[in-house]
């Protein structure tokens, strides 16, 4: 099972139909980088990649929460939150709780399954989830340079336990671990954006549900980093996002204001953003965040983004304390399945904004 299918119609499951190990291995970024530092031309941006701004101070202080004093309600770090998600829609989190050394192993583990034989890693192939690349997901104008395994954690009817990982042994458990640790996080960290926002605890609806999705991103090192992109510009469809990237490797971007920044990787910390979801919650007055990853000529790149997003037949509209004369309703409500249409209409295209299509 979980062998590849051949997808003509690209956003739907429809007309699946076999497809050969070479042809599936032909669109894995880690087997083009072993041919040699020739670069399809789908991976190239062409008029190039802008240049990004190194700001280490904005990651030592404005956009740096801790987590244990919003736990307590600090009203100082609430307002710091407050300002990082209305501003810049993302944050790095420290002292959240989570033991780094399992963050360390889950970034360990991870290596060790992109470093298994492509035999066995094909074994978690399928379409949509499991191993493989959004090129061959969704043959996308240009294509990002990443693999990845791709899992649906919630809700059930969407698990497909058949595209998880066997080997590392430990993996699975990790990932089922983590995700527990991650929902006991989002709850706290959904009731103090609430707070922040001297609105009812609940008022959200970001907490009290389990992650949608887990995704571990491997970005092999690109010896044209000038050119290549390890993730193309885009927001999220979450509600929120947390990351966890390799500790010592850059390459995550934020867009504010039509600039590039980097994001400096803090140990132990993790980078949280704001999905379009969110934006659509809270009437834009926290944003989601646009980001993309930049490749690099010398080291591979791991990380580990775990989404949390509202269900395909939820309906997904602003917070009417959110809504004020000042703060007029900014999008129409709409079913999620509505938006995911939009979403991967503009992937493939690599253009426009889903939430286009439902602004008022
Ligand atoms: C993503 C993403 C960033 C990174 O998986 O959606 O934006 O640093 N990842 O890998
Ligand atoms: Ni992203």
């Amino acid at each position: 099972m979980c062998m590849g299918y051949k997808d003509n119609t690209t956003t739907t499951m429809a007309e699946l139909s076999p497809l050969t190990k070479q042809e599936v291995a032909s669109m894995l970024v880690q087997e083009i980088a072993k041919k040699g530092d020739e670069i399809p031309d789908n991976f190239l941006h062409k008029d190039g990649i802008p240049e990004a701004i190194y700001d280490p101070d904005l990651w030592r202080n404005d956009l740096l929460i801790d987590f244990s004093l919003l736990s307590s309600s600090s009203t100082t770090e609430l307002a710091k939150l407050r300002s990082a998600l209305s501003q810049w829609g993302c944050f790095q989190v420290i002292n959240h709780g989570i033991e780094v050394s399992f963050l360390e192993e889950l970034i360990e583990v991870s290596k060790q399954f992109f470093a298994l034989p492509l035999e066995e890693k094909l074994k978690c192939f399928e379409a949509f989830q499991g191993y493989g690349s959004d090129t061959y997901s969704f043959k996308p104008k240009t294509s990002n340079w990443n693999d990845r395994i791709f899992l649906s954690l919630s809700p059930k009817e969407k698990v497909n336990l058949q595209c998880w990982p066997q080997k590392p042994q430990n993996f699975r458990i990790m990932i089922e671990e983590y995700s527990k640790k991650l929902t006991t996080m989002n709850e706290v960290m959904s009731t103090a954006m609430a707070k922040s926002l001297n609105l009812d605890e609940n008022c959200l609806r970001f907490g009290k549900r389990e992650p949608a999705s887990i995704r571990f991103n491997f970005y092999p090192r690109c010896s044209s980093p000038k050119r290549v992109l390890g993730s193309k510009p885009h927001s999220d469809l979450t509600t929120l996002t947390y990351l966890l990237p390799e500790k010592d490797v850059e390459g995550l971007e934020i867009l504010k204001d039509d600039k590039w920044y980097k994001v400096l990787p803090i140990p132990g910390a993790l980078f949280i953003n704001f999905g379009d979801s969110g934006e659509v919650m809270t009437n834009r007055v926290f944003k989601t965040s646009v980001h993309r990853v930049s490749t690099n000529s010398v080291k591979d790149r791991i990380s580990v983004a775990v989404f949390f997003s509202p269900k395909d037949d939820e309906e997904v509209g602003p917070a009417s304390e959110l809504i004020s004369a000042n703060q007029p309703q900014v999008y129409n409500k709409y079913i999620m399945s509505e938006y995911l249409r939009a979403f991967f209409e503009s992937y493939k295209l690599g253009s426009g904004r889903p939430l286009d299509a439902f602004q008022i």
